[in-house]
């Protein structure tokens, strides 16, 4: 009974169904908007001949159009290679808001797409691989959230391929080969993403953890992409670096690199061939040098242990091998060690893979920019022919590790193999008072103005004062390119407390402008010897030139016995830096300042104040200026 009734129910709803179905059919046969959206697309649109629509047939019957079962809208639009050409109009494909699919591959479509495709909200395939298309990635693509297929192969799109692609959720497969993308790969994370390629743009960096997954022919043919399932990412493969002691415009290395890249790609088969040749090259001169070198290290033993560090420190370690200790157990002692109350969480390997810029090459080793994934900058400072153990290494990295101050540089984290040693600091984007004060004179910079100066010269006479009495540490290495600055133009001292690292082997403060006379024979760095070195500094700010510039009239002459010569002959005004001399009514504290300096760089050691002291004194000489209003009154008109 309770069956009968039950099938009697179902087959009248059947029925009832059925009737709505057609009657729905007969009032709503025809996607009206539809229809008059995709009339204007084609008469706005040249396309050929061959594709013609009949105006007063319904839009579903159409060549290419598809609508839904009630014929209410318009479900697909497929026209590939219909000889569609230019511009897509706006206010046309747009306006299809119920579209899924939409196919106009293989015709001549060029431009821009216009932004109202942000409207097809459902759309989930959309495929127009091999036309013309130009600009940057649309950013009206990355509001359709429902997308599934996205393919904009074989085009001319450019720039950079956006990390909000991954607003596309439901991505499973994502075509942007043979393209002209350039700049990093984002890291694109979607687990369903199943198809993938990029091949043949003009991407560089490394391949993102998340997209490693897909095979080396996803990747093939960009200019400078790396990491699996490519070659392994060297960042710090030694590149050609500028001369010691400058740190270098950070585009500079990158930019030279890019261009002989690019002039490369022309010739696909020839970089590779150069590249294998250049690697060849660095390697039998870092081989060569290696072995020209006096062994300071313990004799060589072999050792089986592989570590992360040797495939990625390069070329030119592979001559060293592990000490007695070394052994598995050291393998996995070598990590990135960090210090408390850093702010950074990231690992070697995340290191190793991220991109890095040279930024200055000294005698203790090269300085690179490192971005990581996440997209944090640090420095990361590759230490060369470091003689101490690893124990006496790790005693002075915890004595540098515990040094916090607003005016010093943190040291992050240390890694110490036998073949590598890597200091990581925090990235200060402002760059060094050297870049400020010399980079580009004349050429239109802002010059750094008196009041600047006086600020930095106290924030780092500071910094260096710190060093000195709470953290007992003698900096060795005091000079323009060591003062990094804050956006606040405070300066902080950086690259302290490392000589001890070289043993007497390297000499103490490279730069002989800086180095105190007593260095230069007993060649061992004191807190006095930081004070020389920042009383030479002080003259930087007042001259503006460098201490070990060849332009100090004589030959061979360093900038304190410049100074004192010029200043001895009683035409003081002529020390200082021209770029000051706009400023008016700052000769007393210039003098002020003079004063300071040249007791910093008296001969004998003792007769130079202590590091406290010249704080004080610079804090004294501001004091003057706002409390008993001297700036004010030789600012009065009326005197
Ligand atoms: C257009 O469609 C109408 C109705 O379906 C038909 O009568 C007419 O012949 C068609 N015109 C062309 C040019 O095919
Ligand atoms: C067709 O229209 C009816 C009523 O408007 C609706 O209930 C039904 O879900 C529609 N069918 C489809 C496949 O969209
Ligand atoms: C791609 O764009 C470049 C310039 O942006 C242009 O020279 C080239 O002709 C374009 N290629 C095609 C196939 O449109
Ligand atoms: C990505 O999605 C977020 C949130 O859904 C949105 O705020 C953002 O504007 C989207 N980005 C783009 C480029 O569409
Ligand atoms: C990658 O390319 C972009 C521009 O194309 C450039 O600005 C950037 O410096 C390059 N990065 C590296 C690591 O070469
Ligand atoms: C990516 O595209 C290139 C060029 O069209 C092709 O040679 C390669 O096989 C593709 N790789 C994958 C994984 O689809």
């Amino acid at each position: 009974m309770a069956v009968l009734l039950k099938s009697g129910l179902f087959f009248s709803a059947l029925f009832l169904a059925s009737i709505l179905l057609l009657l729905s059919h007969r009032v709503i046969s025809e996607p009206t908007q539809d229809k008059q959206a995709l009339l204007a697309f084609l008469s706005q649109i040249p396309h050929e001949n061959r594709l013609q629509w009949n105006a007063t047939d319904s839009a579903c019957n159409w060549v290419g159009v598809e609508c839904d079962a009630n014929r209410s809208f318009v479900y697909s639009l497929r026209l590939p290679g219909v000889g569609l050409v230019g511009q897509i109009p706006a206010n046309t494909v747009g306006r299809l808001s119920q579209l899924r699919i939409l196919s106009l591959r293989s015709n001549r479509l060029s431009g821009q797409f216009p932004s109202d495709f942000s409207n097809l909200k459902l759309l989930r395939s959309l495929y127009l691989q091999n036309n013309q298309f130009s600009g940057e990635f649309p950013p009206s693509l990355t509001d359709l959230t429902r997308m599934t297929r996205l393919d904009l192969s074989s085009n001319n799109f450019s720039g950079t391929i956006p990390f909000a692609v991954n607003n596309l959720t439901h991505l499973t497969g994502l075509f942007l080969e043979n393209n002209g993308f350039s700049g990093n790969l984002p890291s694109i994370s979607q687990q369903s993403l199943v198809d993938f390629n990029v091949s043949n743009n003009h991407l560089n960096g490394s391949i993102p953890a998340t997209l490693r997954r897909f095979p080396a022919s996803a990747f093939a043919g960009n200019v400078d992409i790396c990491g699996p399932p490519l070659q392994p990412c060297n960042p710090f493969f030694p590149t050609p670096a500028p001369s010691p002691s400058s740190i270098a415009p950070p585009q500079g290395p990158s930019r030279r690199k890019s261009k002989k890249l690019s002039t490369a790609a022309i010739i696909a088969i020839s970089i590779g061939a150069a590249l294998v040749l250049l690697l060849l090259l660095l390697l039998l001169i870092l081989c060569l040098r290696r072995s020209r070198r006096p062994q300071r290290a313990k004799p060589p033993k072999p050792s089986a242990t592989a570590r992360p560090a040797t495939a990625v420190a390069g070329a030119g370690t592979s001559s060293s091998k592990d000490d007695v200790t070394g052994g598995s157990a050291e393998g996995e002692r070598n990590k990135l060690v960090f210090f408390e109350g850093g702010i950074y969480s990231f690992d070697l390997e995340d290191l190793l893979r991220a991109s890095a810029e040279v930024l200055g090459k000294g005698s203790v080793g090269t300085s690179y920019k490192a971005v990581l994934e996440e997209g944090t900058s640090v420095v990361v400072k590759r230490l060369k022919d470091v003689v101490v153990t690893k124990k006496e290494f790790e005693m002075q990295m915890e004595v540098l590790g515990k040094i916090k101050h607003d005016n010093v540089v943190p040291l992050r984290a240390f890694y110490y193999s036998k073949d590598e040693k890597l200091l990581v600091y925090d990235f200060m984007p402002a760059g060094s008072l050297s870049a400020l004060l010399h980079g580009s004179r004349g050429s239109g910079r802002t010059p750094l103005d008196w009041d600047n100066r006086i600020r930095i010269a106290l924030s780092a006479a500071r910094g260096l004062a710190y060093l000195h009495v709470s953290g007992q540490v003698v900096h060795g290495n005091i000079k323009s390119s060591n003062i990094l600055l804050r956006h606040d133009h405070d300066g902080c001292v950086s690259d302290f407390g490392l000589n001890p690292l070289f043993g007497s082997s390297t000499p103490p403060n490279r730069v002989t402008g800086y180095r105190a006379p007593e260095v230069v024979e007993t060649r061992k760095v004191t807190f006095k010897s930081d004070v020389y070195s920042f009383g030479v500094l002080l003259l930087e700010l007042l001259t503006g030139k460098a201490p070990n510039q060849a332009s100090l009239g004589e030959e061979g002459i360093d900038l304190p016995r410049w100074v004192q010569s010029v200043v001895r002959e009683e035409w003081t005004a002529e020390v200082f830096d021209v770029e000051l001399m706009r400023h008016n009514n700052i000769e007393e504290e210039m003098v002020q300042l003079l004063q300071i300096a040249m007791a910093c760089v008296a001969t004998v050691p003792d007769q130079r104040p202590a590091m406290p002291d010249v704080v004080r004194m610079i804090e004294d000489m501001n004091r003057g200026e706002t409390d008993d209003g001297l700036r004010q009154s030789s600012d009065d008109p009326s005197k």
